[in-house]
């Protein structure tokens, strides 16, 4: 198997300026925690943890932490969950396993780029169904999604909540979702890695446990900030696919960090404290922005996220977006994803809302406005 694969915008980006930027003003992850800090969750879990075994763990994961995450899940069981590692290999190797060169695919739009990418690279022909700007915020159109489907459509592809724009779907559009998936036997990837920091104080199920087609991408990474851990997870009800998963990953991973694992099963016992915590960081972030672009009604339109730490922020300038997210960076040090990144020439910014320092990050962005005369 040889795959010619196109670079990944972000990545690359990020590569340049995530770890000598001073202020990220951008992050799609919450604020991250030391190991004692996890630990202390819990009373005797740092002896456990320090006489943990180093040896490998098992393929589709540590069976207590395959318990913990089926136990998010309405209809799950730890027989129904495969840990990878973090979300991208999860989403390499789905796309590998279910998709065949000339399958059709349906995709939101605007996305992370390797819900698509990849499976363009294997050949697939990629067809986007747009998340629009309306008066009311982010749209979706379901009569749109059905428009699209053919009959060699293999695959729709979802993001919720969505990177970049905080959309999240209802749970009426879940339902109308699975239902057109249904009518059409088609399977449905639903990345649900920002699930967890609802903003709207709606919870909503996860797709895999709606639709026996359906397979959820889980991860540590974003709503609990444990990036490092690289523990993420696929949940369906469809075995022969998780059989297939696994096999897959006996050529990517082998197996999960056994370290990474153990936190991992610590964090999600408190889960709820852990994305309370940062719901908390990002209303207050979010409070502390909407003030922000008020007092520059003119320059911004800013759409509250529905949910997740990230909104993507329409800047009405002349200068194209790339070369003001470059000035923005080199003179100020702050950085924010310019919308190229996203496949995308109108002039929007990822802006994210879950750090501790964001406030001192958006001070330096509004010091750099003003004394560039934007404002
Ligand atoms: C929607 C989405 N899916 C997957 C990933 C990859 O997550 P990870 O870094 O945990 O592999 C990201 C990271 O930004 C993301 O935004």
């Amino acid at each position: 198997m040889s795959m010619k694969i196109n670079d990944f915008k972000l990545e690359v980006f990020f590569g340049k300026h995530e770890f000598s930027a001073p202020y990220l003003l951008t992050q799609s992850d919450c604020e991250s925690m030391s190991i004692s800090q996890l630990l202390a969750f819990e009373a005797e879990s740092q002896e456990e943890f320090l006489n943990g075994w180093l040896g490998y763990t098992e393929v589709p994961g540590d069976p207590e932490l395959r318990r913990v995450i089926a136990g998010l899940y309405g209809t799950m069981g730890a027989e129904d969950i495969v840990v990878h590692a973090g979300a991208q290999e999860p989403i390499f190797n789905f796309m590998n396993v279910l998709l065949e060169p000339d399958d059709h695919v349906i995709c939101q739009f605007p996305i992370y780029q390797s819900l698509f990418e990849v499976a363009d690279a294997i050949g697939c022909e990629v067809s986007p169904w747009p998340i629009e700007a309306g008066e009311k915020g982010w749209r979706l159109d379901l009569a749109k999604l059905e428009a699209l489907i053919r009959p060699d459509t293999k695959l729709i592809i979802l993001n919720s909540p969505n990177n970049p724009t905080g959309y999240t779907l209802t749970n009426n559009e879940i339902e109308q979702i699975a239902r057109i998936a249904a009518r059409h036997d088609l399977y449905v990837f639903c990345d649900e890695v920002y699930k967890g920091v609802e903003l709207d104080g709606e919870k909503r199920p996860w797709f895999a446990d709606h639709y026996e087609k359906g397979i959820s991408l889980g991860v540590m990474s974003k709503a609990y900030g444990l990036a490092g851990l690289r523990i993420g997870w696929l949940a369906t009800k469809d075995r022969e696919l998780l059989d297939k998963l696994v096999r897959m990953k006996h050529y990517t991973s082998i197996c999960s960090s056994a370290p990474s694992e153990k936190l991992a099963v610590i964090a999600l016992k408190h889960s709820d404290e852990l994305l309370r915590r940062n719901v908390a960081i990002i209303e207050k972030n979010l409070k502390t922005a909407e003030d922000f672009f008020n007092r520059y009604p003119d320059l911004f339109e800013f759409i509250r996220p529905m949910a997740g730490p990230v909104a993507f922020v329409k800047m009405n300038i002349e200068k194209p977006m790339d070369d003001f997210c470059d000035e923005l960076v080199a003179r100020q040090g702050v950085l924010l994803l310019p919308s190229s990144i996203y496949g995308l020439d109108t002039p929007y910014f990822r802006m994210g809302f879950g750090r501790e320092n964001f406030k001192e990050s958006l001070d330096q962005f509004e010091q750099f406005l003003i004394e560039n005369q934007y404002v």
